[in-house]
């Protein structure tokens, strides 16, 4: 055989890898090939996960995959965000995502995915938004969650999710809203959270939660809201201790079988919600509370005594809910007195079965305050004026308002296509003008009001400025109370009417305010509290519109691709032809000495297996100064082995290692290629979740490297890429110690 020939194909093949990689292929391929064993784990009816088949992931505008703008250290790039919100997906969750080893964001909300959530997303420790509420995941939480350091937000609300929150938790340094309401976990509320210092939302409701409230939870300078509605602390009381969360705005302890009484809480300055009913609380009301509180509800319990003249200073109260308790004395007209003052507000007062028997005051309470007392004796009393129109029957749903906004407009209909999604901006500056706006599905999950009127236009300026947009801009067109309660809204938000010619809002304006929405970049407000986004339907003129960020390439850069590819497909077709007639040769001369062995201890000509004790020899425990490159396989190595030869070796890392069976027949190829110009595979090493191969080693970088001077490797051809030329950084060998 021709060194000519050989040396021909060797640089055809140098020349295809390094078009291939340096362009082709610009995502991580680890990386690459979780995300192909993430669409094979998912079942996609509606097919929105189309573009997962061509190209490469951030170069082709695959669905949902936002990455880096930048390139790695390691000459690739890598995805930062997958965002799958509301795609009709089932199917489970690979443990591959673990591979997306620099992921931020992790969307899967409003889907239908089922079993349970992989350990492995425990190992993603860039991650901040882990999204999974609205599945129908099961199973319990993997410890390994509780090491998100850098996790911002939890959401697997709306779950099936068992067994108890693990204390690993605690380990969550940076998480600032825990929300797994709506599952079945069950045992205590691991003390330990009081680890997490920057938690403000702590959402567990309606679940199967028992065991004692922990005192500890006081600790939590930062918490703004305990929401535990509909779990089972059987007989436990409410901690004194809690008087102290300085911060909080809302507490929430609906149905939880608490006994005891009610701490005093009057030391919260901006305590806005409280809910304790449906519990079985004795003694007497809160004496005292700060006077920002919206909402107190305290029905159904067995609290007595007389109600307390402190409501008449509550100015926003919008409800009092005593009802169903064994409160005695009178009503205190008092409370509704100072409404007069601040008319806009509708206050209800629910005073109902009670032991309530005489009214200090006149009974003459103004329009906007709803009172009831049926079921009080006082109802009995003839001689007080007005009685029965408060002690009657009537419908209890008082917070089931609908609303949508009718527009008053009067612009030609026809002007408009509706049915393509464009209408009438209602509260435009310039008149009539037709836009087609963005429509979202928005829910507050733990509002501290029980009105919203008084709050809409407030709310609307908050939506607005957190987008940056001006409040004509958004409408909300309906909204209506959930379970929860919550309040669940559809949004639509306009282009800006600045000149009638773009009545659309462009592609990257489309994704700017999604990416607000989805990366909960709202400053936090304890009125509203935590919201969540049903929904962001792209139809009409933006029905095209690709939820994806990459890299932008060039047209000159896909025909160099293409050309690259069809060079490529060539070179590929002469070297197996080359490689077959070689081995064929080979064959025939070494019949003899042909191994093949199942096992790891494999016998190659010329090619020696190594220990890793040895490997760590010879590269004092893989230091850093042995470190002479990386390529997306692993760390390459300077060594000195004991017969004092010096040697590459390249070390796979976690994230890269292959099938055994794979790795071995690389070797065997590897070791046939030999040639003058080409680095010679001197050994390998394959022990327990570790391969290395050790090579000759040439100071001067590869011939792949002389041929295209762009220095990024790919496959298992590369290895050295000169640390000079890349921006290295190098951590002690810790993995190397903890792993053996
Ligand atoms: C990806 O989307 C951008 C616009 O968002 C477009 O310009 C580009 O052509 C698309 N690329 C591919 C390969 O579809
Ligand atoms: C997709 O989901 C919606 C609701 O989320 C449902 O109405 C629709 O039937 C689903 N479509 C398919 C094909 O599963
Ligand atoms: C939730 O899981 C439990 C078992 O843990 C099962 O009995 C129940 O049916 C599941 N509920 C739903 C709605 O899937
Ligand atoms: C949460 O669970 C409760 C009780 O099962 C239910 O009433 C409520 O509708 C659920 N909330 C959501 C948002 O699913
Ligand atoms: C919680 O913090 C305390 C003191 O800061 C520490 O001793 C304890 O180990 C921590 N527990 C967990 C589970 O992080
Ligand atoms: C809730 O937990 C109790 C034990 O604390 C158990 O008996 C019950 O079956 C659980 N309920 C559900 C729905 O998981
Ligand atoms: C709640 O506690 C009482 C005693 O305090 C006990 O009799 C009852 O069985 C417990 N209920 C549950 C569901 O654990
Ligand atoms: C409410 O009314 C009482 C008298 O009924 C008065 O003393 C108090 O100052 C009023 N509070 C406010 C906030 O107006
Ligand atoms: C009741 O409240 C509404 C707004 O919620 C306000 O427009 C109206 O004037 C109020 N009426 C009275 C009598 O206070
Ligand atoms: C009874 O109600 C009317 C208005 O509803 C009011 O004008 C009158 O003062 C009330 N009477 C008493 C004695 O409170
Ligand atoms: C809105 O307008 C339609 C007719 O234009 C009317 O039938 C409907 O009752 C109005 N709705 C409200 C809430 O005013
Ligand atoms: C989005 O959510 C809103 C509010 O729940 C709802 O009215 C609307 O129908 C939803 N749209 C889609 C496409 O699911």
């Amino acid at each position: 055989m021709s060194r000519m020939r050989c040396f021909g194909c060797v640089f055809v093949l140098s020349y295809c890898f390094s078009v291939l990689h340096t362009d082709a292929q610009i995502t991580d391929p680890s990386e690459v090939a979780a995300l192909i064993s993430v669409k094979k784990s998912l079942v996609d009816p509606m097919k929105h996960l189309r573009s997962w088949n061509r190209g490469d992931p951030c170069a082709s505008n695959w669905t949902g995959i936002f990455c880096f703008d930048t390139y790695g250290t390691d000459g690739y790039l890598h995805v930062r965000e997958l965002q799958l919100l509301k795609m009709n997906l089932s199917g489970h969750l690979t443990p591959e995502l673990g591979k997306l080893s620099q992921l931020i964001i992790l969307d899967f909300m409003w889907n239908e995915l089922v079993g349970s959530i992989p350990k492995e997303i425990g190992s993603i420790s860039s991650l901040q938004l882990l999204l999974l509420n609205g599945n129908k995941l099961s199973g319990s939480f993997p410890d390994e969650l509780g090491y998100l350091s850098k996790l911002n937000r939890l959401q697997v609300d709306q779950n099936n999710i068992s067994g108890p929150i693990p204390k690993s938790f605690a380990y969550m340094s940076s998480i600032r809203h825990l929300h797994l309401n709506n599952n079945s976990i069950n045992g205590q509320i691991p003390p330990e959270l009081s680890n997490l210092t920057t938690l403000l939302h702590l959402l567990l409701d309606n679940n199967n939660l028992s065991g004692h409230l922990p005192p500890e939870l006081s600790k939590l300078p930062a918490m703004r809201i305990i929401q535990l509605d509909n779990n089972n602390f059987n007989g436990s009381e409410i901690p004194a201790t809690y008087g102290s969360l300085s911060r909080l705005a809302k507490l929430s302890l609906r149905n939880c079988s608490l006994q005891g009484s009610i701490p005093d809480l009057s030391s919260i300055p901006s305590l806005y919600y409280l809910d304790l009913s449906k519990n079985n609380l004795r003694g007497s009301l809160p004496s005292k509370l700060y006077d920002t509180i919206r909402t107190i509800d305290l029905s159904v319990n067995h609290l007595s005594g007389s109600i307390p003249g402190i409501f008449s200073d509550l100015r926003f109260l919008q409800r009092l809910s005593l009802e169903n308790n064994q409160l005695n004395g009178s009503v205190p007209a008092n409370i509704w007195q100072n409404m007069t003052s601040t008319k806009s507000y509708s206050l209800t007062v629910d005073l109902r079965n009670n032991l309530l028997s005489s009214i200090s005051g006149a009974l003459n309470p103004p329009d906007n305050v709803t009172l009831r007392l049926r079921g009080n004796p006082i109802c009995d009393n003839a001689n007080i004026a007005n009685i029965t129109q408060f002690c009657g029957y009537e419908a209890g749903g008082d917070r089931t308002t609908e609303r949508s906004t009718n527009s008053t407009m009067t612009c030609p209909v026809q002007a408009c296509p509706v049915d393509n999604f464009f209408e009438y901006v209602p509260a435009s500056p310039l008149p009539c003008f037709c836009a087609s706006p963005l429509r979202i599905g928005y829910r507050l999950k733990s509002p501290s009001f029980s009105y919203f009127d008084p709050y809409v236009f407030s709310f609307e300026s908050y939506v607005t400025s957190a987008l940056k947009l001006n409040p004509y801009q958004l409408s909300i067109d309906s909204y209506f109370w959930e379970e929860g309660p919550r309040l669940r809204m559809h949004l639509k938000i306009f282009p800006p009417a600045n000149n009638m010619h773009s009545s659309t809002f462009n592609v990257s304006e489309v994704l700017r305010i999604r990416g607000i929405f989805t990366s909960w970049h709202f400053p936090g407000d304890d009125l509203f509290g935590p919201y969540e986004l049903l929904n962001f339907t792209l139809v009409g003129p933006y029905a095209g519109v690709y939820l994806t960020k990459g890299k932008n390439i060039s047209k000159g850069v896909w025909v160099a691709i293409a050309l690259g590819s069809i060079a490529c497909i060539i070179a590929v077709t002469a070297a197996v032809s080359l490689l077959i007639a070689r081995r064929y040769a080979r064959q025939h001369r070494k019949m003899s000495r042909r191994h093949i062995s199942s096992n790891a201890s494999m016998k190659i000509d010329g090619v020696k297996g190594f220990t890793f004790k040895e490997m760590a020899m010879a590269t004092d425990s893989f230091n850093c100064s042995a470190q002479v490159g990386r390529g997306g396989y692993g760390k390459v190595y300077r060594g000195i082995l004991s017969g004092n030869s010096i040697v590459a070796i390249k070390r796979a890392e976690e994230g890269s290692l292959q099938g055994q069976k794979e790795f071995l027949t690389e070797i065997k190829l590897l070791s046939r290629l030999h040639h003058i110009n080409l680095v010679s595979l001197v050994g390998y090493c394959e022990e327990k979740e570790e391969q290395m191969l050790v090579y000759e080693f040439m100071p001067n970088g590869t011939l792949r490297d002389w041929l295209s001077d762009k220095a990024k490797g790919t496959l298992n051809f590369d290895f050295v890429i000169p640390s000079k030329s890349l921006d290295v950084t190098c951590l002690p060998p810790l993995d190397a110690m903890k792993r053996h």
